[in-house]
């Protein structure tokens, strides 16, 4: 029994050139799925791409808040793939604004990447012959920050609220069609982007994050292990929903 076999299945994964986008390329690869890597970074998405097993896997080199090449992007995807069978909205930013300067343009800024080009791709992903017929699954990247409040997050929580909101109406609207729409919520991963956090803190602070975990911070490949679950047939009864994988940050009252 191959449980979470990805056989056959093609899967697009943005923000692949790093982080959790990465290690879920990776474990896809290992699940027998082709992966089309999406990212700005080229270098590093030849990175990722070094790092995946097995062949047919394509590198997009492309600027996600640019919406007018998504035509592009989604008839080079086909012409190489065919019909697809998967979406991963990975690629995102995350500013630590106090209100006081959170101006339009920065929350433009996180909007744009965070939640317009989730929605943009899942529109081009669910025009007809794009998805495959028998099923595909869509999984948009939101955060405990959608639900828990901190300092400084209100804008970046704004974009992830959104989201969880987004893949509700999403999954209803696209069940008829067999396609599933769903969203994880991560807690604190050890990333790139949170490399980044780390080194703006004292060492007080940063242990003060990994305590609100009460299992610690994550990995990416714990975060690779529930989207690949979620992209694989035994999730064919899982749609619009929110599943959070945070090593128990939302359980603590
Ligand atoms: N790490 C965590 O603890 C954590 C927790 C909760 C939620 N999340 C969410 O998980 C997702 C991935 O986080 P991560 O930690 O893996 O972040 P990361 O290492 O900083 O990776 C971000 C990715 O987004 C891509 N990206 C950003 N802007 C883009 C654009 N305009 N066009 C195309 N690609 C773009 C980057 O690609 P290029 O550099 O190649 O452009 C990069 O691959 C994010 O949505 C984040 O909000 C992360």
């Amino acid at each position: 029994m191959n449980f979470c076999d990805l056989t056959g299945k093609n899967i697009l994964v943005t923000g692949a050139s790093s982080g959790l986008g990465r290690a879920t390329s990776v474990l896809v690869s290992k699940l027998n799925g082709r992966v089309c890597l999406i990212g700005r970074n080229e270098a590093a998405l030849d990175e990722t791409l070094s790092m995946m097993e097995g062949a047919g896997h394509i590198i997009i080199s492309i600027d996600l808040c640019d919406y007018s090449r998504y035509d592009w992007l989604f008839g080079a995807v086909t012409a190489e793939f065919g019909m697809l069978h998967g979406l991963v909205h990975f690629a995102g930013v995350r500013k630590t604004l106090p209100v006081k300067v959170l101006k339009t343009e920065s929350l433009k800024q996180m909007l744009e990447i965070n939640l317009n080009a989730f929605l943009e791709l899942v529109r081009y992903f669910t025009r007809k012959h794009v998805p495959d017929p028998e099923g595909a699954a869509i999984v948009a990247v939101s955060s405990v920050s959608a639900l828990r409040g901190a300092p400084a997050m209100t804008g970046y929580a704004c974009t992830k609220a959104a989201l969880d909101g987004a893949v509700r109406s999403l999954a209803c609207e696209m069940a008829p069609r067999k396609i599933r729409v769903n969203s994880i919520a991560p807690g604190h991963v050890e990333t790139e982007m949170n490399v980044a956090v780390k080194n703006t803190l004292s060492v007080e602070a940063y242990n003060q994050i990994i305590q609100t975990h009460p299992l610690g911070t994550g990995q990416p490949t714990d975060v690779a292990n529930l989207v690949a679950f979620l992209l694989s047939d035994e999730a064919r009864w899982i749609t619009g929903t929110t599943i959070f994988i945070d090593g128990g940050f939302m359980a603590r009252s």
